[in-house]
């Protein structure tokens, strides 16, 4: 399967699927990195990666399908089967939404419902999980919908919330787990365990 990324930022979990196509953990190709940030490591990992990487900053189109529409020749000029959202920050416009209905999945850093849509990103997510004083939070892989953190759970890995956790910690804990149940979930949909 040809897989595309959509990346704002460092791009650890883009790394993660990466090396899990080139370790053949994962039956698919990462073909092309998108990312709305023209700073985002993300791109950088990519171009490490010889990976075609396109920066759309999203908020240069003003026209309502224009950034859409670019997008989407992007993803057709690579054949691409599904659509990754590894901390892209941005939401997906209608057209590509459309056509790549229920083939786009995002990594969520927490266990939806709870701890999700706006404004809940980045270290955001764990101070909230800690001042709820949770026992447990976790990471969540989900289509993707119209609206943030919202389309169906199609999985989610329990971590635990240690009694000393600081957001930091809490988020560096849960990254890790995220690389490794990414490549999991992802191979399962490449192989059709998960139907698309
Ligand atoms: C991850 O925590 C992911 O769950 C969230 O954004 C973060 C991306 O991290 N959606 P990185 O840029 O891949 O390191």
């Amino acid at each position: 399967m040809n897989i595309a990324v959509f990346a704002s930022h460092n791009g650890s979990d883009l790394q993660a699927l990466i090396d899990g196509c080139k370790d053949g953990k994962i039956k698919g190709k990462v073909c092309a990195v998108i990312s709305n940030n023209p700073d985002a490591y993300a791109l950088e990992r990519a171009k490490n990666e010889n990976i075609d990487n396109y920066c759309i900053n999203t908020n240069l189109y003003p026209g309502k399908d224009e950034a859409d529409e670019i997008i989407l020749k992007i993803l057709d000029s690579h054949s691409i089967d599904i659509i990754f959202l590894a901390g892209y920050l941005k939401k997906i416009g209608t057209l590509v939404l459309k056509k790549y209905e229920d083939r786009i999945f995002n990594i969520h850093p927490a266990l939806l419902p709870k701890y999700g849509g706006k404004g809940m990103y980045g270290m955001n997510v764990h101070k909230a999980v800690i001042e709820a004083k949770e026992k447990f939070s976790g990471v969540t892989i989900h289509r993707v919908n119209e609206e943030y953190d919202d389309g169906d759970i199609i999985a989610q890995t329990y971590v635990d919330v240690l009694e000393t956790d600081t957001p930091e910690s809490l988020a560096d804990r849960i990254l890790e787990r995220e690389h490794t149940f990414l490549v999991e979930i992802v191979n399962d949909i490449t192989c059709g365990k998960i139907k698309i």
